[in-house]
């Protein structure tokens, strides 16, 4: 088999995840969500009451933080020092802070020192919002992935229905929001598509249509 690497980036509750698990399952890759990285290390500052504007104390405990994805049964799991955060990392306090954590360059030297040697094995699919700028600038695939804002929290809300609660619309629609304007402004790494990578938005199109789109795209290099 080729060894390849599929980037996948894009704004918040994009559908990047949902996508990239369905191509990676259908390639048999991995599936590197570098989100829940960001998003463990975010639940452990808050947790040990670390200020996420000390960019200092941020990079010591991070030196200090094992962060693992585990592919479990039917879901990846993701541990921090060993304990299971799956769950506790899409709480609204880590979702609402996790993108000030994200900001620091020296944050995001270490994640992405480490998210590069996760890659290095080829043949995964990995989302974020630098992935295809910086994690892993010569990945042989590279998907931008973008949805109206409406569009976008639309999902979320239904997700969040399923799941069995409701949230207020408009307040989804501000955070998400507010995400992308802190991703998109910091000075390291912002999200932003990467010039060679395909952009695709899926304001009209079903999960399978993404997807679909992705693969035929993988075809093509393979
Ligand atoms: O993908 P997800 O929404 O879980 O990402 C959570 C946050 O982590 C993003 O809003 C962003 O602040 C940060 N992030 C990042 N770079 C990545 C992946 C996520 O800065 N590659």
């Amino acid at each position: 088999q080729e060894q390849i690497a599929i980037a996948i980036d894009g704004p918040a509750a994009a559908g990047k995840s949902t996508v990239s698990k369905m191509v990676a399952k259908e390639l048999s890759f991995i599936y590197i969500d570098t989100g829940a990285m960001y998003r463990a290390f975010t639940y452990k500052a808050l947790r040990d009451q670390i200020s996420l504007e000390d960019e200092q104390k941020l990079s010591e405990l991070l030196a200090d933080t094992n962060i693992e994805l585990e592919q479990g049964k039917n879901q990846q799991h993701v541990l921090v020092d060993g304990e299971d955060v799956t769950h506790d990392i899409r709480s609204e306090e880590v979702t609402n802070h996790v993108s000030y954590t994200a900001k620091h360059p020296n944050v995001r030297r270490e994640m992405v020192k480490r998210q590069r040697g996760l890659a290095q094995k080829r043949c995964v699919v990995m989302d974020g919002r630098d992935i295809g700028t910086h994690v892993i600038p010569n990945a042989e695939v590279k998907i931008f992935l973008k949805a109206s804002v409406e569009e976008r929290a639309r999902r979320r809300y239904e997700e969040n229905l399923q799941k069995g609660f409701s949230t207020d619309f408009e307040k989804l629609k501000q955070e998400i929001e507010q995400r992308d304007r802190i991703d998109s402004k910091r000075e390291i790494a912002p999200l932003i598509k990467a010039d060679d990578a395909i952009e695709l938005d899926t304001t009209d199109l079903s999960i399978d249509e993404v997807a679909a789109s992705i693969l035929n795209e993988v075809k093509k290099v393979l």
